[in-house]
């Protein structure tokens, strides 16, 4: 019955590990790396198990030739003999001579395994490293696929270390792995030598060895336990510390240091405790594993002693070499649950990476094979309707025409769905219901970069890199001459601004821009936008953060950088909405009015009442 349990529980864990293993394929078919590129460091890791063998395996004649000064029983033993009769025939009788060509061989042997081990080492470093580098490669240009409502819903810090430290710990394990491999290779040569010295020894080790196992299962199965733990805890502290890097002004404004230093803590010691558990369950095993092989020889030597001695059976060279091979094969005993402790700690970091990897939730854009040559007529939105994941709120059957070259001016009150409307004709997000066409042809026809070509937008919140003033200018502008550089920054009545910093305009703005004002930073991406020159302008509040003189000059720039453009604007001041052509209110409920400015101010209705309230964002 007890046998029977055994077997069973060693069957499902066997299926388990298959299961790993065959989770493991099928990511690696998934980011298309065939499991080959192992071939190599398991091919010269095998060559080097076999050379190791071999130096045991002549150690045995060689120690036996010491023994009994005379090694001329060589040309008896299998293998060997055939060996000398190819190598050195004449050396029949010679004992020395015989003897001097065995320590050769066998050192001749203890080289090779070395070079083929050095071969399989560096192989498997370059392969793992060049899979790490793939990697990482492959999941930033997932990333740049992916829809802007993926980043919306993920952690960045989360997702960087996805992208940096899971694929580094996934290649540290895969270097470890191949070095188990190799390991096994050489236990499967160590235990056929031991069988030829003493299959009866032999025996004796493979039945009290499952034993053994079966409590390093247990270690195993608790490395798994804190493995999972420690991706849980470390995933929450790299989301906290990246949330509290970037409102570290309002953490300083609320002088809540303490707090956010108290919870950092706490989190940061259940890393430190994970991380720790992980190191005391995986180095129990090589120590265990000494203690279990050294009671085993001390058996062992009790059973050599009888057959030597008592039976009169084997030889001490052989027994000797035996030990010495047992010795030695603790460390390979110990890769096989090694090898296991791998693939369960290895399965947390894999299964984070596949998430990029599988295309769920990930909200690509629909790519059309159109190209788009540009506004003839009108842009048309149709029955659109849009909800973010988990809202029931969103915008709902929108209708609503622009004609080229009109300015029109969408206003209402915050969270009513104009950045949302914007967004979903920059192409950010995917209508849920409904289209947006232009001339005609739904927008998700064209290409992106054809499309996106045409738009020059200024979204609500200004995205700068850590970057030089210019190279923010300048982004995803190409032949920009510094002349067309130094007009644009006239127009957006930066010129002041650029004197003032150190570097002029090849100063560093800092991460997100920090070191500019948050007008500063819109007359920026205003200015990124006049210089792009594109036919369709879309403004989100683009001038919300200036004061109302720069806000005039910036008006006049863009007024005439959109002289016969298109211009969609979202304003909250009558100065910026003044000369559009029609000015559409949007609230929760959808377009409400529609008209030039006189028309609705007239009317008395929404618009005239946000204005009487000043309730314009
Ligand atoms: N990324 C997002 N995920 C979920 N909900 C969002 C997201 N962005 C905006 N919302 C919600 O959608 C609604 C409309 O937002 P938005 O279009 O930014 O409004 P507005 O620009 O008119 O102020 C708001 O209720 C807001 O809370
Ligand atoms: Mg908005």
């Amino acid at each position: 019955m007890k046998i029977s349990c055994f077997s069973l529980w060693n069957i499902q864990s066997m299926e388990k590990k298959l299961l790993k293993l065959k989770e493991i394929n099928s990511f690696l078919k998934k980011i298309n790396v065939k499991p080959t590129i192992f071939i190599f460091p398991i091919l010269f890791g095998l060559l080097a198990a076999l050379f190791e063998g071999g130096s045991f395996g002549l150690l045995i004649p060689t120690i036996k030739g010491i023994i009994e000064g005379n090694a001329r029983f060589v040309h008896d033993m299998p293998y060997v003999s055939t060996i000398f009769s190819y190598i050195a025939p004449e050396y029949k009788s010679r004992s020395i001579k015989i003897f001097i060509i065995l320590v050769l061989m066998t050192f001749s042997c203890v080289v090779l395994k070395n070079i083929f081990q050095y071969l399989s080492m560096i192989s498997t470093s370059f392969q793992v490293w060049r899979f790490s580098n793939i990697l990482r490669k492959k999941i930033f240009e997932r990333y740049l696929d992916f829809g802007k409502l993926y980043f919306d819903q993920n952690n960045i810090g989360r997702l960087q270390e996805i992208l940096t430290g899971y694929t580094r710990q996934v290649a540290l394990q895969l270097k470890d792995a191949n070095n188990c491999i190799y390991s096994i290779l050489v236990l499967v040569i160590y235990i056929i030598i031991m069988f030829k010295i003493s299959w009866k020894l032999t025996i004796f080790i493979f039945i009290f060895s499952p034993l053994f196992a079966l409590m390093m299962k247990k270690i195993i199965d608790k490395i798994k336990k804190s493995s999972d733990d420690y991706i849980v805890n470390y995933s929450s502290l790299l989301k906290n510390l990246s949330n509290s890097l970037l409102c570290l002004p309002l953490i300083k404004a609320y002088t809540y240091e303490g707090d956010e230093k108290k919870r950092f803590f706490k989190e940061s010691n259940l890393v430190e405790e994970n991380e720790f558990a992980i190191d005391r369950q995986r180095e129990l095993i090589t120590p265990l594993n000494e203690i279990f092989v050294m009671v085993l020889i001390l058996f062992l030597l009790g059973m050599v002693t009888y057959f030597i001695y008592i039976q009169k059976e084997g030889e001490v060279a052989g027994y000797l070499v035996y030990f010495v091979i047992l010795r030695r094969s603790i460390g390979s005993f110990s890769a096989i649950s090694r090898f296991q402790a791998i693939i369960n700690a290895i399965s947390g970091p894999v299964g984070e990476i596949s998430t990029i990897f599988d295309n769920a939730d990930k909200f690509f854009m629909h790519e059309g094979e159109n190209e788009f040559t540009g506004l003839k007529r009108k842009i048309e939105i149709k029955g659109l309707g849009f909800s973010y994941p988990g809202k029931s709120s969103g915008l709902k059957n929108i209708n609503l025409t622009l004609k080229k070259g009109e300015i029109t001016a969408i206003v209402g009150p915050s969270g009513s769905g104009k950045s949302t409307l914007l967004n979903i004709l920059m192409r950010f997000y995917e209508p849920s219901s409904g289209s947006i066409e232009i001339d005609g042809e739904d927008i998700k026809n064209f290409t992106l970069k054809s499309y996106l070509s045409k738009f020059a937008y200024v979204s609500q919140d200004v995205f700068l890199f850590n970057d030089t003033f210019k190279n923010n200018l300048i982004y995803g502008l190409e032949n920009i001459s510094d002349d067309e550089i130094a007009k644009t920054i006239k127009k957006a009545n930066l010129e002041d601004l650029i004197c003032k910093l150190p570097h002029g305009i090849n100063t560093d703005v800092g991460d997100r821009g920090v070191k500019l004002s948050g007008g500063e930073k819109q007359k920026l991406s205003i200015a990124r936008a006049i210089l792009k020159n594109a036919d369709i302008l879309v403004l989100d509040e683009a001038t919300s953060s200036l004061d109302s003189l720069s806000e005039k000059q910036i008006q006049k720039a863009i007024h005439e950088v959109s002289h016969n453009k298109t211009s969609v604007i979202i304003a909250h001041r009558l100065s910026t909405i003044k000369h559009a052509d029609k000015i559409v209110v949007l609230t929760e409920e959808g377009i409400v009015e529609e008209g030039t400015l006189e028309e609705l101010l007239s009317k008395k209705g929404m618009l005239y009442k946000l204005w009487e309230e000043q309730k314009f964002f």
